[in-house]
């Protein structure tokens, strides 16, 4: 099968740069979301990234346009096109296997259905799904179109084919794919998550203040922003969200989020998306 056409669902931070991505990179591209708010505010940020990338030369005006051009739609109407069909959507297990029984019903049958889950099992969304063999995960990195990393991700019954595919599709979007196992927060939010959550604990216990804790590991290991910046950028609840799956998926309490952690997700302060985190936006 030859990719043409890719369908994303969601369109909120990194629905919004996979659609990007893969529009400067020729696919034909539809952006779905069922809140018309994020599909505008989707827009925006495309136009300004590409904007911004052709300003630096990085895409061609030819691309710029193509992104503009994006399909956005409200609804699934349009899935029975596409070829190889991306979700991310909120990362809530219950939400993400009623969507992709929804795309299974939906999507022809030789179509790809990805996740870019960070921490849902694939094996798991697979059974959910006549077509196991197809679904596979692409986890894509934030900010998308600067990021070079897609975590491809086999589940148990994801075919060879389909992993070929992805590959050559991930290729194509100029990104660099690396496998890795099915298994808690799989290679990236393995790592990444638990560094985080100790500078979490590192900030509650007074080691340091978020400056100079974000400062010991941009200046001291070379990191481009410090944890705790990342942590804003990431999204607070999303770390939560993984440290909590980390711990029950492993059953080992080193993955136990920081108190401080949960408080300010319990406060709303989830970092930039909601204006205020470990700084202020
Ligand atoms: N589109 C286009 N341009 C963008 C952009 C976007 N989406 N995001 C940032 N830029 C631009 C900025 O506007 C800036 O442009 P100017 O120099 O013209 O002002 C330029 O990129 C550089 O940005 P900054 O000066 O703000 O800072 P920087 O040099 O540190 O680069 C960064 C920014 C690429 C984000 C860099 O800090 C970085 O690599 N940070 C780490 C990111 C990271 O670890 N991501 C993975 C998160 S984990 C994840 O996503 C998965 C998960 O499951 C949790």
């Amino acid at each position: 099968m030859d990719i043409k056409h890719i369908f994303v669902v969601g369109a909120g931070t990194m629905g919004n740069g996979i659609a990007q991505a893969a529009a400067v990179s020729g696919y034909q591209v539809t952006l779905m979301d069922v809140s018309p708010e994020q599909l505008e505010r989707a827009r925006e940020t495309i136009a300004k990234s590409t904007g911004k990338l052709a300003g630096k030369g990085m895409i061609s005006e030819e691309q710029r346009e193509a992104a503009l051009k994006i399909e956005l739609a409200a609804t699934l109407d349009n899935v029975p096109q596409a070829d190889l069909v991306i979700e991310a959507a909120t990362e809530n297990p219950e939400v993400k296997l009623k969507i992709f029984q929804d795309l299974d019903r939906l999507a022809k049958p030789e179509a790809i259905l990805a996740s870019n889950t960070s921490s849902i099992s694939i094996t798991r969304i697979g059974a959910a799904t006549q077509r196991p063999e197809k679904v596979i995960g692409m986890h894509f990195m934030n900010p998308v179109p600067l990021m070079k990393l897609v975590e491809i991700i086999r589940g148990l019954a994801t075919s060879e084919e389909t992993t070929t595919l992805v590959f050559e599709a991930c290729r194509q979007m100029g990104k660099e794919p690396v496998e890795a196992k099915d298994s808690p927060g799989f290679i990236s939010n393995r790592i990444l998550c638990p560094m985080i959550n100790e500078a979490i604990f590192a900030l509650q216990e007074g080691i340091g203040s978020v400056e100079a804790i974000d400062t010991v590991m941009k200046l001291g290991m070379n990191h481009p922003m410090g944890p705790l910046a990342l942590a804003d950028l990431v999204g607070l609840d999303v770390v939560l969200f993984v440290m909590e799956v980390l711990q029950r998926d492993t059953g080992d309490t080193k993955y136990r989020p920081a108190y401080l952690l949960r408080k300010m997700v319990d406060a709303g302060y989830l970092g930039r998306k909601t204006g205020k985190g470990f700084y202020d936006y």
